[in-house]
C-alpha cells in the first residue's frame, strides 16, 4: 500500500513511516520541512511541499496516487499559537481543508488524522473519554477541534472515511535509536529534562508544586511513539477493511507526575536534573490522563513500551548519541 504521510519528516510522522516500511507499505512523505528533518525521511520518497499550497498537494497526489493518507502536518507549540492565531488557523485548518479538497478529487482515500487531547481543555472528570465535553483552552486545541469538525461534517455528507486519533503526550524514540524527537525549540518535558541532565540545556522549570496531586506537580499521560505507530497501522487497517469513521484517544491510560518524570530521568541517566520551582502556568490542569478502552477495543491497542523508564531510556539512547555523550 502506498501511504501519503503528510508531515512525515517530523517526530511522530517519521516513526509511522518506519513502521509502515517495516511491514512492506511504502510511505511517501509530503513535508515543507518547516519543522521536520530530511534525515528523518528514510523509508520512501520526499515530496517537498506546503499544505497551504493546494497546487503542491495536487502535484504529490498526481505523482504518487496514494491508497491512503496520514496527516501529521501542523503547528503544535501552544505558546506559539497564542502569539500567532492566524498562522495556526492558516496552517492547521486551511491547510487541512486544502488536503481534503485534493483527497475528494482523488476519490477519497481513507485518512488518519493527528488530533490531540488539547481538544478537551480542562476536564471536569477523569479519565478523559472520547465523549468528554470539548472545551479547548488554547488556539492550538481549537484548530485541531475545527479540523475534527470539518472531518465529521464531510464524512456525514459522504465520501470521506477517517480516523481522528487524539494523542496525549508522545515520548520516546525508536527502540533501535535510529530516529527520535528533534523539535526546535523543544517544549516537551522528557527531552528537556534529558537536556538539563546532560548539561546541554538549561535547568528545568517546575511550573507549580502546589497542585492537588500526591507530590504537588501536574500529572500527564505519556505514550511511546512506537506504540503510537502501531495504533496508526491498526487504524489504517481498520479503515482499509471498510470500517466507518472513528475517533480514539491514544495515551497509556496512566498518569505520571512531573516530579516522577524527573526522578525517572535521574534513575535512567544516572545524572541529576537541575530544576527551579516556578509558579503555576495559567491553564495547566492538575491531571490529564486518557481512557483508552475505545482504542483497545477498536484497534487492539496495547501500549507495550509506554512504561515511564522505557520511554525515557529510548529517548536517552537517541539523544546521547546525538549529543556525542560518552556511553555510561
Ligand atoms: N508530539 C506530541 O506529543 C503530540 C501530541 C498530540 C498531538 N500531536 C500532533 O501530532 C502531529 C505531529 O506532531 P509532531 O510532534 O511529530 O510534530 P513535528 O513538528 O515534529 O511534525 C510536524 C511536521 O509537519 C510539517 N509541517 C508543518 N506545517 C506544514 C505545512 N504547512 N506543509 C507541509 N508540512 C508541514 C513539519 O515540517 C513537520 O515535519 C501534529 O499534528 C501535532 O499537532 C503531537
Amino acid at each position: 500500500m502506498k501511504v501519503l504521510v503528510v508531515g512525515g519528516a517530523g517526530y511522530i510522522g517519521a516513526h509511522i513511516c518506519k513502521a509502515l516500511a517495516a511491514r512492506g507499505d511504502t510511505p511517501v512523505v509530503f513535508d515543507n520541512l518547516s519543522r521536520g528533518h530530511t534525515h528523518a525521511v528514510r523509508w520512501g520518497p520526499l515530496e517537498q511541499g506546503d499544505i497551504r499550497q493546494e497546487i503542491d498537494l495536487r502535484r504529490a497526489f498526481e505523482a504518487h496516487q496514494p491508497d491512503a493518507v496520514m496527516h501529521f502536518a501542523a503547528f503544535a507549540e501552544v505558546a506559539e499559537g497564542e502569539a500567532d492565531p492566524l498562522g495556526f488557523w492558516d496552517n492547521n485548518v486551511a491547510g487541512s481543508l486544502n488536503l481534503l479538497r485534493v483527497m475528494a478529487d482523488a476519490g477519497w482515500p481513507p485518512l488518519v488524522f493527528s488530533s490531540t487531547c488539547a481538544v478537551y481543555g480542562v476536564p471536569e472528570r477523569l479519565p478523559l473519554t472520547e465523549d468528554t465535553l470539548q472545551r479547548p483552552i488554547n488556539v492550538y486545541g481549537r484548530t485541531k477541534q475545527a479540523v475534527e469538525r470539518a472531518l465529521a461534517d464531510q464524512a456525514g455528507a459522504g465520501g470521506l472515511r477517517y480516523a481522528a486519533l487524539r494523542y496525549f503526550n508522545a515520548a520516546g524514540a525508536s527502540p533501535d535509536g535510529e530516529i527520535g524527537e528533534e523539535h526546535e525549540p523543544e517544549t516537551h518535558l522528557i527531552p528537556n529534562a534529558l537536556k538539563a541532565a546532560a548539561g546541554v540545556g538549561p535547568a528545568m522549570k517546575l511550573f507549580g508544586t502546589d497542585y492537588d496531586t500526591p507530590d504537588g506537580t501536574c500529572i500527564r499521560d505519556f505514550i511511546h511513539v512506537a506504540d503510537l505507530a502501531q495504533a496508526h497501522l491498526a487504524a489504517l487497517d481498520r479503515l482499509q477493511a471498510g470500517a466507518p469513521s472513528f475517533t480514539c484517544n491514544l495515551g497509556s491510560g496512566q498518569g505520571y507526575s512531573v516530579r516522577e518524570v524527573l526522578d525517572a530521568v535521574e534513575r535512567v541517566t544516572g545524572r541529576a536534573v537541575p530544576f527551579s520551582v516556578e509558579s503555576r502556568r495559567p491553564g495547566d490542569p492538575a491531571r490529564l490522563f486518557a481512557d483508552i478502552s475505545r482504542a483497545q477495543q477498536l484497534l487492539g491497542f496495547a501500549p507495550e513500551r509506554s512504561g515511564l523508564e522505557t520511554m525515557i531510556a529510548d529517548a536517552w539512547a537517541f539523544h546521547r548519541a546525538r549529543w556525542n555523550l560518552p556511553a555510561q
